[in-house]
């Protein structure tokens, strides 16, 4: 799938190769990737979707899945070990009464797309972007991405916004989830990487506790461990404004950040606020926000500016190569539930 991933299975091979000739089967074999033995026969539990990376063709061919009735009534499919490790996870939460179930777990495209029609009527296109996969492209396709909700109280909080409350049993859950083989997907700060906002619910199996546990504890997403991303946090400056509160600003920073994701390659450093002065003319702003593509509809206009790197390989990109962009442009609109979009881009 990567060339890091291609490396490791060419040098298991000769690796497999020369303890053959030698008779020593057991020290070499240690340090095969496990997920490539799985690949023969089985699914890949480190695949990768995401928004630069689709569901492969292959994939149903190789999955087996469980089905359960949820406490909403809701029927939910699993990947087979992800949902007997899943309800060992539950089992254990239990023991210190936390109550979890799942909300979804494996999705078709065509559901995929039922979810994103829904958000985009529910909540508008720019927060269903940052929330919910293009069909094709998401990861509960593989049937290794669950959606937690909680039970509190005997009472099912399933909503997002009412679910992201609860930040300290939130903590508990994720400190158990590696010892099970999952990982917390879409990681606070990691935006611009991942391509989605900040999910406590949504867990992955990848059924490997030590592999979960060293994702785990170096605070990186799977991009990053895959070698398909750097690990880099970006720089926020908020600047001073009269106009936009700190809340605001975060806003459009993750929205930006969420955006960013889908350039291939490139790694975001710095995003700052280019201020007020750049919004003199906000009346003029706006008509030309709104008069560009996907606009038409946005009740404010901010600018922010960003610091990024391009790839050293820029083929089939517009980057010049490894190169360090400043002070590059992101023109954004904000719709009237409060939800920025980026618009435009450029010099
Ligand atoms: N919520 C995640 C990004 C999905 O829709 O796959
Ligand atoms: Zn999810």
């Amino acid at each position: 799938m990567n060339s890091k991933k291609r490396t490791v299975k060419r040098l298991a091979t000769l690796c497999l190769a020369a303890v053959l000739t030698i008779g020593m089967l057991a020290g070499c074999g240690a340090d095969k990737n496990a997920a490539d033995d799985k690949k023969e026969d089985g699914i890949d539990y480190l695949v990768l979707v995401n928004k630069l990376n689709k569901l492969p063709d292959d994939w149903e061919d190789k999955l087996t899945t469980e089905k359960f009735t949820n406490t909403v009534g809701d029927e939910v499919e699993v990947e087979t070990k992800a949902y007997e490790a899943y309800l060992k996870l539950k089992e254990d939460l239990e023991k210190e009464d936390i109550h979890v179930d799942l909300d979804s777990a494996r999705r078709s495209v065509d559901e995929q797309q039922r979810i994103w029609d829904d958000f985009t009527e529910k909540y508008g296109e720019a927060y269903t972007a940052k929330t919910v996969a293009k069909p094709g492209y998401s990861e509960h396709h593989t049937g290794l991405a669950l959606d937690l909700y909680l039970i509190i109280d005997g009472k099912d909080v399933v909503e997002n916004e009412d679910m992201i409350k609860y930040t300290d049993i939130w903590a508990k859950i994720h400190e158990k989830l590696p010892q099970y083989g999952f990982i917390l997907r879409y990681l606070e700060g990691k935006e611009h990487i991942t391509g989605y906002g900040y999910e406590p619910w949504h867990i992955r199996y990848i059924d490997d506790p030590e592999k979960a546990a060293d994702i785990t504890k170096k605070g990186i997403t799977l991009e990053t461990y895959l070698g398909e991303a750097a690990d880099t946090d970006v720089e926020l400056d908020y600047g001073k404004s009269e106009i936009f509160d700190k809340a605001t600003l975060d806003e459009a920073f993750v929205q930006t950040k969420c955006y960013f994701a889908s350039w291939k390659g490139c790694e975001l450093h710095k995003l700052a606020y280019a201020g007020d002065d750049k919004l003199t003319n906000v009346k003029e702003n706006l008509d030309w926000v709104n008069s560009l593509e996907g606009g038409g509809e946005y009740v404010k206009v901010m600018e922010i500016i960003g610091n990024f790197h391009s790839p050293k390989d820029n083929k089939g990109t517009a980057w010049e190569p490894d190169m360090e962009y400043e002070d590059y442009q992101f023109w954004l609109g904000m719709d009237e539930e409060g939800s920025w979009s980026v618009v435009s881009t450029g010099y």
